[in-house]
C-alpha cells in the first residue's frame, strides 16, 4: 500500500456530497473549499449571490464539483426550501456543515425580541432543522457527518455573550443529542470551536489593532485564527478517519481556551 492510498482510505471524500451553510464567507468558505478539494461535491448556502458565485467559481476553476443555493436561513420555511433545493443539486448530503451564523451583541439589558429571535433562528434552529431534514437519511444509508461551528461563548461568558452565547451553547447540546440519536447508525455529530478568527463576522473588532494584538496574546500559538486553520479539522471530521469521534467539541483556537 502506498502512503497516498493509505491517506485516501482515511481522509478522501471522493463520492461524498456535502452541504455547507455560510459557505460563501470566512470559516464556512474555507471548510467548503477543504471538503471540495478532498473530493466531495459541495453545495454552499447563504444569502449573498455575488459571494456565493465567487466561491463556487474559484472551486470549479480548481477542478472541484461545487454549486450554490441562495437562501435565508432565518425562517423555518426558508431553511426547508434551502434543504430541498440543495439536495436537488447532487443528492442528499452525507456531510452537513452548519457555519452560517450571526453575531448580534447588544448588552443583555438592551437585548430585543428581534435580536433574540434572529440569533436563535440562524445560529440554532437552522442547524436543528437541517439535521432533521438530513440526519435520518444519513442514518438509513449508514454514513453521515454533522459538523456545527460553535464558539468559546458556548463554554464561558465574556464580551457580552448575550443571546449569541445561548445559541452556541444550545448548538453544542444539539450536537450531543444528534450524536446520541444517530451515532449507532454511522452518523457522527461534532462541533468545531473557534477562538477569534479574522473574518467579516468580526470586522469591527478586527479593525482595532490593539484589540487584535490583545486577543492574539491570549492564545498559546501567539496569533489569531485564520479561516484556513479549520480545513484540516473539517476534513478529519467529515472523513472515515473520525468514525469513533462523536458528540465532541473540538477547539481550533490556538490554545485560547486553555490559556
Ligand atoms: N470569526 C470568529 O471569530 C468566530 C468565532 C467563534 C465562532 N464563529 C462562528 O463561526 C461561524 C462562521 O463565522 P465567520 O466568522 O466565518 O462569519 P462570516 O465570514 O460573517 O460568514 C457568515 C456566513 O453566514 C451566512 N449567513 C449569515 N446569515 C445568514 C442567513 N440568515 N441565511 C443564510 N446565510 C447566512 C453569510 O452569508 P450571507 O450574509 O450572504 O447570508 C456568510 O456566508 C459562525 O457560526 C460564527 O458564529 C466565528
Amino acid at each position: 500500500m502506498t502512503s497516498q492510498s493509505y491517506l485516501a482510505d482515511l481522509f478522501s471524500l471522493q463520492g461524498r456530497n456535502a452541504l455547507v451553510t455560510g459557505g460563501s464567507s470566512g470559516i464556512g468558505r474555507a471548510i467548503a473549499g477543504a471538503l471540495a478539494r478532498a473530493g466531495a461535491s459541495v453545495v454552499i448556502v447563504a444569502r449573498g449571490e455575488a459571494e456565493l458565485a465567487a466561491t463556487v467559481g474559484e472551486l470549479t476553476a480548481d477542478g472541484c464539483r461545487a454549486a450554490w443555493v441562495s437562501a435565508d436561513l432565518g425562517s423555518r420555511d426558508g431553511v426547508r426550501e434551502a434543504a430541498r433545493r440543495a439536495a436537488a443539486v447532487f443528492g442528499e448530503p452525507d456531510i452537513l456543515v452548519n457555519s452560517a451564523g450571526v453575531n448580534l451583541r447588544p448588552p443583555m439589558g438592551e437585548l430585543t425580541d428581534e435580536v433574540w429571535d434572529t440569533t436563535m433562528a440562524v445560529n440554532l434552529e437552522a442547524p436543528y432543522l437541517l439535521g432533521q431534514c438530513f440526519g435520518p437519511g444519513m442514518a438509513e444509508r449508514g454514513f453521515g457527518r454533522i459538523i456545527h461551528i460553535t464558539s468559546q461563548q458556548a463554554h464561558r461568558a465574556f464580551v457580552q455573550s448575550g443571546a449569541y452565547g445561548v445559541s452556541k451553547g444550545g448548538l453544542e447540546s444539539l450536537a450531543r443529542s444528534q450524536a446520541e440519536a444517530w451515532s449507532p447508525y454511522g452518523v457522527t455529530c461534532n462541533t468545531l470551536v473557534p477562538g477569534f478568527v479574522m473574518t467579516p463576522l468580526n470586522r469591527r473588532l478586527s479593525a482595532d489593532p490593539a484589540r487584535v494584538a490583545e486577543l492574539a496574546a491570549r492564545t498559546l500559538v501567539g496569533r489569531n485564527g485564520l479561516a484556513e486553520d479549520f480545513a484540516g479539522a473539517a476534513v478529519f471530521l467529515a472523513s472515515r478517519a473520525s468514525a469513533y469521534v462523536t458528540g465532541q467539541s473540538i477547539f481550533v483556537d490556538g490554545g485560547f481556551s486553555v490559556h
